[in-house]
């Protein structure tokens, strides 16, 4: 059973390398902006609170995170494990998830540190797009689609996310390094922190993640 976190500042790479993981792992990608996005799209209640907080590149408060993400957790396809991508991303969202799973009679396996430096990450986020469709993730020099401006996967429209103006890039970035930046040093201390160059690239990262969790497993 693989119990995964993806932990990394926003354009790491934890959507990309989440992708890559599903492909070989079969498990569940639980990613908490894609669940906010698809709310905001529907209209629906959460939707409404939630635009608020991503428009600006600030947290959803963790009440309301971390409802969403007990519910998910405890449907039937991640009993065999999931791939947490952008959660947890506070220290109380942590303690929760180690209640949580401790109540459940499970824990993490380990945690995905995907590192970057700041400025690679603003060229990264800037020039991203993704698929409306199956959130597939492109990047416009890195990464481009086969047909400009069509989904490879699904043939769905490639569309920027609205976070991704600069100006709320270098915001989001802020709020990581206040508040999300201290979870490396919860999981380390706790054991289940491995750490990966994600300057490298896409698929020397997920070759080093497979290696990293093949060791552990034996
Ligand atoms: P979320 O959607 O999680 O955004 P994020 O954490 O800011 O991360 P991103 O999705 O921007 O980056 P990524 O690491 O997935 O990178 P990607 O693979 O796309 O959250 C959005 C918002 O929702 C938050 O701001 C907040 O408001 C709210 N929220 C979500 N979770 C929350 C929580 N737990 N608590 C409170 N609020 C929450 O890659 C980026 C680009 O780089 C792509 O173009 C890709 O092609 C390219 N790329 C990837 N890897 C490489 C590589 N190795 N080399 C070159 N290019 C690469
Ligand atoms: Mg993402
Ligand atoms: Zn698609």
């Amino acid at each position: 059973m693989l119990n995964l976190i993806l932990l990394g500042p926003p354009g790491a790479g934890k959507g990309t390398q989440a992708e890559l993981l599903v492909e070989r792992f079969h498990l569940p990608h639980i990613s908490t902006g894609d669940i906010f996005r698809a709310a905001i799209k529907e209209g629906s209640p959460l939707g409404q609170k939630a635009k608020v907080f991503l428009d600006a590149g600030k947290l959803v408060p963790d009440d309301i995170v971390v409802g969403i993400v007990e519910e998910r957790l405890s449907q039937p396809d991640c009993q065999e494990g999931f791939i947490l991508d952008g959660f947890p991303r506070t220290i109380p969202q942590a303690e929760m998830l180690d209640r949580y799973l401790a109540g459940a009679d499970r824990q993490i396996t380990a945690v995905i540190n995907i590192d970057v430096d700041f400025e690679v990450l603003i060229r990264r986020l800037t020039g991203r797009r993704v698929c409306r469709n199956c959130q597939a993730v492109y990047h416009i020099v890195n990464k481009p689609s086969q047909k400009s401006g069509v989904c490879d996967h699904c043939g769905g429209e490639i569309y920027q996310r609205q976070d991704d103006a600069e100006e709320t890039v270098r915001k989001r970035l802020e709020v990581y390094r206040d508040q999300t930046a201290p979870l490396i040093a919860y999981y380390r201390e706790r054991g289940k922190l491995k750490t990966f160059n994600g300057e490298e690239p896409i698929q020397v990262v997920f070759d080093q993640i497979c290696l990293a969790l093949e060791e552990q497993n034996g």
